[in-house]
């Protein structure tokens, strides 16, 4: 169908049942489904939203267009769960139903105030002329999951922004509360943190912008987000049109990360010694990262897999996108570290122990027909070359290729441009990290039907793909000159 304004920003209660119900039947049936990532059950997913704990459960939203594979009209959809893998369901919990939000619910956060989860988003507004006024909503969750909106927007647009000020987090620090906000700059049309701060929820004080770095940030920043890992505040964002002389990066916008030193939000000032932002994600799939202190001390990832203004190949099955698994995070001598949460191991069937085959061929097969949903670990030893395939066909002339090196020159490369279906290819159909030379290397990677999510070294990296291979390319096996030496272990997983 040819999608235009009105039919985008239709109504919900305008479109037929039956239509959403064979949207829903034909998500399920595509065979490049994921079954342990949280998905659409129609329509297209992006940015996770409210991301918290509350009343013993996690909890996390999605933007969520239920009627086909384009940026409309947006709502969250809610899921609960004991232990950020084992997701529940509980459909469109925000509609865009008020004057405030009338275009949209765009993005936001969650926080527990007062026995409630307290919800801030972002109402899209449009006028007649198609002007956009974004207003910053509150709503609140009780615990039987029942969410009321507030009357009157927490914040209205200000002078100093231009219509794009989105995406607020809301903070405590020392009885004060605190939002960051995406925004752009109305005089130099640059992208930046806005800061408000309040006592008491209603009124608020503009701080100006939160001072993180003396570099542009492009023309707009989206979706910020602090949070303390290891007790260093870490900014994770998304800056459009960031000059790559910056920070370098390959995807259409990046979503980076600043570990800072200490932040002072009454003074709106994140200190770092870092010297720029860094790609929170070395793949090609990460964006619009949100992160969480939980309660038990730890602090939790999780981001949209897919990427503004890019086209995949779902599109043509009416749906698009996932959310990626829930990551943990933890800063080590600078440097942050995602890995996946221990309740992931509660996936895995029982286990295949996959090690360096006797004869040697040119080719190792690690698996000769693997299920589409299978997490595989593996160890390789310093000092040695060669190429990992996954999703391949039998002469590897197909398949996501990972290309690597422990030895001096130690680095990783994936490679999607055989993969399946092209997509994004204007962005590059590889992606490389440098490595330590002269060491192991562990890799985790976890394939869920057209998401291949790469953790290098214990969580140092992560590499996140989507790939749409044909039928039948299921092999996953490494080719070298010489017998690679490696150990490891491969698991069916179970669908969530
Ligand atoms: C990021 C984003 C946000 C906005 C939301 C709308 O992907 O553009 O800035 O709130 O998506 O769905």
């Amino acid at each position: 169908m040819e999608w235009t304004r009105e039919s985008r920003y239709k109504k919900y209660s305008e479109w037929d049942a039956e239509t959403l119900l064979k949207l829903q039947a034909q998500a399920t049936a595509s065979k490049y489904q994921m079954s342990y990532h949280i998905r659409p059950q129609s329509g297209l997913l992006n940015d996770p939203n409210g991301f918290s704990y509350f009343n013993d459960e996690y909890h996390v939203f999605y933007q969520s267009y239920p009627f086909g594979a384009v940026h409309g009209l947006k709502s969250w959809v809610h899921l609960t769960s004991p232990d950020l893998v084992h997701w529940k369901n509980l459909g469109l919990v925000i509609n865009a139903d008020t004057k405030y939000d009338s275009h949209g619910a765009y993005s936001g956060s969650a926080r527990v105030i007062d026995d409630k989860l307290f919800l801030m988003y972002t109402g899209n507004h449009r006028s007649k002329e198609w002007v956009r006024y974004p207003y910053q909503i509150g709503a609140i969750m009780d615990k039987d999951n029942n969410i009321t909106k507030l009357d009157k927007p927490m914040i209205e647009p200000v002078d100093h922004i231009t219509e794009h000020f989105r995406d607020p987090q809301l903070l405590k620090h020392r009885d004060e509360y605190f939002v960051i906000l995406g925004a752009q700059d109305a005089e130099t049309k640059t992208g930046k943190i806005s800061l408000f701060r309040s006592k008491d929820l209603k009124n608020w004080q503009d701080l100006g912008y939160l001072d993180f770095t003396e570099e542009e940030m492009g023309y707009m920043v989206e979706c910020p987000n602090l949070v303390f890992v290891d007790d260093q505040p870490v900014l994770i964002f998304c800056p459009q049109g960031l000059d790559k002389k910056v920070a370098d990066y390959e995807n259409i916008y990046p979503n980076m990360y600043i570990v800072g030193s200490d932040i002072r939000l009454d003074k709106a000032k994140f200190n770092t010694d870092q010297k720029a932002p860094l790609n929170l994600d070395d793949g090609f799939d990460v964006y619009a990262t949100q992160a969480f202190n939980a309660p038990n001390g730890k602090a939790y990832a999780i981001s949209w897999i897919g990427l503004p203004d890019i086209s995949y190949p779902t599109d043509s099955e009416n749906w698009a996108n996932c959310l990626s698994q829930v990551k943990e995070l933890s800063v080590v001598d600078g440097e942050l570290y995602q890995r996946p949460v221990p309740a992931m191991a509660s996936l895995r069937e029982e286990g295949t122990l996959v090690r360096s085959e006797e004869v040697f061929d040119g080719q190792q097969i690690v698996h000769s027909a693997a299920s589409k949903h299978y997490e595989l670990k593996l160890d390789l030893t310093a000092g040695q070359n060669g190429k990992l395939f996954l999703a391949a066909n039998k002469d590897l002339s197909q398949g996501i290729e990972i290309k690597f090196s422990t030895a001096d020159d130690a680095f990783l490369t994936v490679d999607r441009s055989k993969a399946g279906i092209p997509f994004a290819e204007d962005y590059g159909t590889t992606r490389t990290i440098a490595l330590p030379a002269n060491k192991q290397l562990s890799l985790d990677i976890f394939v869920d039907g057209s998401v291949c999510e790469i953790f290098v070294n214990n969580g140092r990296h992560t590499l996140t793909s989507r790939f749409f291979a044909p039928d039948g390319n299921n092999k996953i096996a490494f080719i070298s000159d010489k017998k690679l030496q490696y150990t490891g272990t491969y698991w069916n997983m179970k669908n969530i």
